[in-house]
């Protein structure tokens, strides 16, 4: 018995497309142009990135999978689908868990995920008025730290990236949100090519490509495979609900597996194409691979203030990373929307204005991380980096275990193949295997291992 014949409360998706581009534009965001990059500087390069690589396949496409099944056949908030689905299918209420934890990730998430939105919107006045052309590294990195020196312009950009996104959510997740993705995800994929083609010119492109693709893996730690795995989940936008939220308004006749290997196809290649078009310039510029979350912003700022047409181009860069963390912040909200309206009786706009106001209220604790508060450190982490790796590598697989056992031993054998209608009993019997077993050990593993229990 499946739910999925009947439609959401909140909507359906106007076709499979629709369906297709919205996850693409959650999945698509900072996390592939600036997370990636920046953590791929910090853990060493291509060990690190094919630990990535493993994970997407292994662990987030099967993942995916589940979790967009979960939604489609809850058909309603995360939150209550982890509520109704247990009792269906006759298993104990803790499943709840599931859903409260993605909201409590969520709100994470959305909070420092805005602070960084706010920088790509901050970068847009600055490239467009020529700060950057012709500047030299010294110059860009100053711009940088001068903005993470001053928390009122810092607050000024959150503040805008999170009301954008809050009245994008109010008018609803289908309205407008398809044409717009459609139309400047490809735009935005263009200029990362530009990008590579510059790098290739001018940048230090052999060096960038062993440095991505020569892996050495006696460098890797515990601690790096987890970053990795949770980058995985985090581009990905897996384990909070997201994805689960836009499952629940897709149509039964759309096929998860093809629509699942898409998204993540399309999130993966974009975040390596990033990579391709920053490394050269560090690598040529002599930036500092290591130096966190500025290294995109700095390393493109400066890349554009060097190359031909570079204030057109950076600009528009700009506008359209802010759009696509935009595209990927609203799916963040949407779980906990959908909750408030579902099952409190709220109406949308206030739904969405109250989780946004909270979330907003956490992000002035990241923002002041690199300035007032950046004194204040638990375990050498400050305020952002506890929000980020909490949420990101702890949280977010943690939610994934949890999917992935639930749909391999509590959904009941036929719903799930009925719902995926792999078309092929071997396709279905690898992903079953996938998020029976492969899945919440290889989590436990990386778990374990980063602990130091591994040795
Ligand atoms: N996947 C998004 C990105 O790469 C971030 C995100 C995480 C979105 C979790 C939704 C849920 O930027």
């Amino acid at each position: 018995m499946s739910g999925s014949q009947q439609a959401s409360i909140h909507g359906e998706w106007g076709s499979r497309w629709a369906f297709v581009l919205a996850a693409t534009g959650s999945a698509v965001g900072l996390g592939n142009i600036w997370r990636f990059p920046y953590v791929v500087g910090e853990y060493g390069g291509a060990a690190f990135i094919l630990v990535y690589l493993g994970c997407i396949l292994l662990i987030g496409l099967p993942v995916m999978i589940a979790e967009i099944l979960i939604g489609r056949t809850g058909r309603q908030s995360p939150i209550n689908t982890m509520r109704t689905l247990p009792a269906r299918y006759g298993a104990k209420p803790v499943w709840q868990i599931l859903g409260w934890l993605g909201v409590v990730a969520g709100f994470l998430v959305l909070s420092f995920y805005s602070v960084v939105g706010g920088w790509s919107l901050a970068y847009v006045p600055y490239t467009m008025t020529g700060a950057f052309t012709g500047a030299d590294t010294a110059t860009v990195d100053e711009f940088f730290s001068t903005l993470l020196g001053s928390p009122g312009r810092l607050l000024l950009w959150h503040t805008l990236f999170m009301a954008f996104t809050a009245w994008i959510v109010m008018r609803g997740v289908e309205q407008g949100l398809e044409k717009a993705v459609r139309l400047l995800m490809p735009i935005l994929f263009f200029l990362l090519l530009v990008m590579v083609g510059y790098g290739m010119g001018a940048g230090a492109f052999t060096e960038a490509l062993e440095f991505m693709f020569t892996p050495d893996f006696s460098a890797l730690t515990g601690q790096a495979v987890l970053v990795a795995m949770g980058q995985a989940f985090f581009t990905l936008s897996l384990g909070l609900g997201a994805i689960m939220a836009y499952g629940s308004y897709l149509s039964s006749r759309s096929s998860i597996p093809v629509n699942s290997g898409a998204i993540a196809g399309a999130d993966t290649l974009i975040a390596l194409i990033a990579g391709l078009a920053i490394f050269p310039i560090i690598l040529a510029a002599g930036l500092d691979m290591q130096q966190g979350p500025g290294l995109v912003f700095v390393t493109l700022s400066y890349g554009f203030g060097q190359m031909p047409g570079g204030l057109l181009f950076g600009t528009v860069f700009f506008i359209l990373l802010s759009f696509a963390a935009l595209t990927s912040a609203i799916s963040i909200m949407e779980p906990a929307t959908a909750y408030l309206v579902e099952s409190r009786g709220w109406q949308r706009p206030l739904a969405t204005a109250t989780i946004a106001g909270a979330a907003w209220l956490l992000g002035i604790g990241s923002l002041l991380s690199f300035n007032a508060w950046s004194g204040y450190t638990l375990f050498e982490l400050n305020f952002m980096e506890i929000a980020e790796y909490l949420s990101t590598s702890i949280m977010l697989p943690l939610g994934g275990l949890l999917i992935a056992l639930f749909v391999g031993w509590v959904m009941p054998l036929q719903v799930s193949e009925g719902e995926l209608a792999f078309g092929n009993r071997w396709l279905y019997r690898s992903w079953l295997i996938a998020v029976r077993y492969v899945v919440p050990v290889a989590i436990a593993v990386v778990f374990l291992n980063a602990l130091g229990v591994l040795g």
